[in-house]
C-alpha cells in the first residue's frame, strides 16, 4: 500500500520523535546532538516529513545573519533514505529561506553529493562568519573538523 507522505513544521508532539531521530545520528557521529529543551525552543525552525502518522525526516534552518542560514538536523529514519524525502525537506527548507528573504543557504555535511545534487556547490569552509562555528563547541570533532561545506545562492 502506498502512504501519502506530508512535510510540514515541527509541532510539540514532534519532539519525542524529533529527539530520538537526530540522537540516532548524533552517536554516529553525523550530527549535533540536540536536546528535547533546545529542540522545543527552536521547534519553529523545523521541517518534518511524516507517512501515517509517524516521522519520519526532518531538517532544520538556522539563522546566521542577515543573508546566510544554515541547513542543520537533516536526516531520515532508517528505511525510509533514497526516496526523495531528503530532496523534499531540503525543498522545503529552502522555500522558507525564501520567505526569509535570506539569498545564502548553507550546510556542513558529510553528504556531499546529495547537496550537489540539489544545486548546491562546495565551497571553503573560510568564508563562512565566525557565527557558523559557535554550534562546534557542541561538536566532538571541533578541532580536527573533516565536514564539507556546500552553499546555494538563491536566485
Ligand atoms: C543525506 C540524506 C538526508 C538524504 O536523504 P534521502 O531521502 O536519502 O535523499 P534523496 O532520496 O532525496 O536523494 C537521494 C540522492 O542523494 C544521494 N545521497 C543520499 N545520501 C547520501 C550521502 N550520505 N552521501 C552522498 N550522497 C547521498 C544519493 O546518492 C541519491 O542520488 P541518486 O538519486 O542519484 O541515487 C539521508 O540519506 C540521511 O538521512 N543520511 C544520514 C544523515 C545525514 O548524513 N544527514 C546530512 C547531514 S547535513
Amino acid at each position: 500500500m502506498n502512504m501519502t507522505i506530508t512535510c510540514r513544521k515541527a509541532l510539540p508532539e514532534d519532539v519525542d520523535a524529533l529527539y530520538d531521530l537526530i540522537r540516532g545520528y548524533a552517536e554516529q557521529g553525523i550530527m549535533l546532538p540536540r536536546s528535547k529543551e533546545a529542540l522545543l525552543r527552536h521547534l519553529d525552525s523545523f521541517i518534518v516529513a511524516e507517512e501515517a502518522g509517524k516521522l519520519i525526516g526532518c531538517g532544520s534552518l538556522f539563522r546566521l545573519g542577515s543573508d546566510l542560514v544554515e541547513i542543520r538536523s537533516l536526516g531520515m529514519a532508517e528505511g525510509y533514505k533514497g526516496r526523495g524525502l531528503g530532496t523534499l525537506i531540503v525543498d522545503a527548507l529552502i522555500a522558507e529561506a525564501r520567505k526569509l528573504n535570506v539569498p545564502k543557504v548553507m550546510a556542513l555535511t558529510y553528504a556531499v553529493s546529495f547537496f550537489v545534487k540539489n544545486g548546491f556547490q562546495v565551497v571553503d569552509k573560510e568564508i563562512f562568519p565566525e557565527k557558523v562555528w559557535t554550534d562546534c563547541v557542541n561538536c566532538s570533532k571541533q578541532d580536527r573538523c573533516d565536514e564539507i561545506a556546500v552553499v546555494k545562492i538563491l536566485s
